[in-house]
């Protein structure tokens, strides 16, 4: 048994377990993560991309021990950007020589501990970070691969928040001032640095292939003045993630095999034309491998109908638990998951408990009347950036995230309790 199903009595299974028997079981709130759909969804993109290109599965968007095991067996790299995550894929079994590391701001701390580890890429964002990385490679004694990350001047159609290629915004070197192209020369003059490629990410939670297109021809025409004013050819290019999901029925979503069909059509073509070696390709989602393959499920607690408004759900979870719809106006759908109703669906807004107007986990929804303290909700599509981005706001721990399989459950990361939250208090 697999996927997310309802049964005729209401209530939905996952992994054919009953959220009924989940929630008494783990507890409330809970991330249910599908890990049959995590690992169909990484083989997916790996098979759409094909063996001449790389997968690195974004960790921001979700990451811990179990998934840097899952990530690495289904033949993906991963990509890490501070060195927590990096500690986390390492501690997970994630061959060092197959991450990448990117930020803006990695302290020479952290970079000492990624080239001592031997990542196989740093992503270098800046120009003193350029001189940090080769003073660290130098003191050990040794060559660190390393790409530059290129600003590619493209308004990406998503949230000013997560759109990262427009030059207004602190990521990369910009392509239009000639500033990536001085790093790159920066860097092919360092002996303890070895230039392997270009990387550009154009941001995130993003529907059309056109901003990717314009980037790859772009990172494209780098290449060449590259190969023209210092006569290198550099072996590969990354694309970067930002491949948006469906988190409600309206979004259309292109598939991994459409991705891979655009970029690689696009980059062979753009280096045919500029008589390039077609250079090795990768790419880095995050969200839409994880995105879709877990939702969060919330017990009901106060139900209040404001007058002809709407109806208030509070549950017992929210803005420390989802901060995507405070932060990014993002939207979720939500449904009742333990039970049928055959009552009319009224106009709700999904709340959550702390201490704020804000904290909204489901802006618009239409719930059954009857929706009463003990119900079950599921919010679906809550695998990215949701665990990862949660808080301890109010003092509340943060919930645990269980994984499904064969009808098995299993907690990757356990709930946190009010001990934890008070171990790090001192009188
Ligand atoms: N590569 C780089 C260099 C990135 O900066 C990111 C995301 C990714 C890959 C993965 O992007 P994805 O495929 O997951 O879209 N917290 C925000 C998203 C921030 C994305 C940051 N960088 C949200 O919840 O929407």
């Amino acid at each position: 048994a697999g996927g997310v199903t309802r049964g005729a009595d209401g209530v939905v299974t996952v992994g054919g377990i009953d959220v009924r028997a989940l929630a008494a079981e783990f507890g409330t709130p809970v991330y249910v993560l599908d890990e049959n759909d995590f690992r169909t969804r990484c083989r997916a993109w790996r098979d759409a991309f094909g063996p001449g290109a790389d997968v690195f599965y974004a960790g921001k968007a979700f990451l811990s021990r179990a998934v840097a095991r899952w990530v690495n067996e289904e033949g993906l790299n991963l990509d890490v950007c501070t060195g927590g995550e990096l500690v986390t894929a390492l501690a997970g079994g994630m061959p060092p020589e197959r991450i990448a590391y990117h930020g803006n701001n990695k302290s020479v701390a952290e970079l000492e501990r990624a080239v001592e580890a031997g990542v196989g890429r740093i992503v270098v964002d800046s120009f003193q970070e350029i001189v940090r990385v080769a003073d660290v490679a130098a003191r050990r004694g040794v060559r660190q691969r390393v790409l530059v990350r290129v600003t590619v001047g493209v308004e990406a159609h998503t949230h000013e928040f997560i759109a990262t290629a427009h030059e207004d915004q602190k990521f990369g070197l910009a392509l239009s001032t000639g500033e990536a192209e001085e790093a790159a020369r920066r860097v092919l003059k360092l002996g303890s640095l070895e230039l392997v490629g270009l990387h550009s990410h154009i941001g995130s939670q993003i529907f059309d292939m056109a901003g990717f297109e314009v980037a790859a021809r772009r990172v494209v025409g780098l290449l060449r003045r590259l190969r023209e004013e210092h006569g290198v050819e550099l072996p590969e290019i990354d694309l970067g993630g930002g491949l948006g999901i469906a988190y409600t029925s309206d979004d259309d979503p292109p598939d991994p095999w459409s991705v891979a069909k655009a970029l690689t059509e696009i980059v062979t073509h753009e280096c045919e034309a500029a008589g390039l070696a077609v250079p090795r390709l990768s790419v880095e989602p995050g969200r839409a491998i994880v995105g879709p393959t877990a939702f969060t499920l919330y017990e009901v607690g106060t139900v209040k109908p404001l007058e002809g408004l709407r109806t208030y759900v509070s549950v017992d979870g929210g803005m420390s638990d989802n901060i995507r719809t405070a932060l990014y106006d993002a939207e979720y759908s939500v449904t009742l998951a333990s039970r049928a109703s055959d009552e009319a669906p009224v106009l709700c807004r999904v709340v959550g408990k702390h201490c704020e107007s804000g904290d909204i986990v489901v802006r618009d929804a239409y719930l059954p009347a009857d929706l009463a303290a003990g119900d079950l909700l599921a919010v679906p599509a809550t695998g990215a950036y949701c665990r990862s981005l949660a808080s301890n706001y109010n003092y509340v721990p943060r919930p645990p995230v269980v994984a499904v399989r064969d009808g098995r459950a299993r907690v990757i990361v356990r709930r946190e309790t009010e001990e934890d939250l008070l171990r790090l208090d001192i009188d």
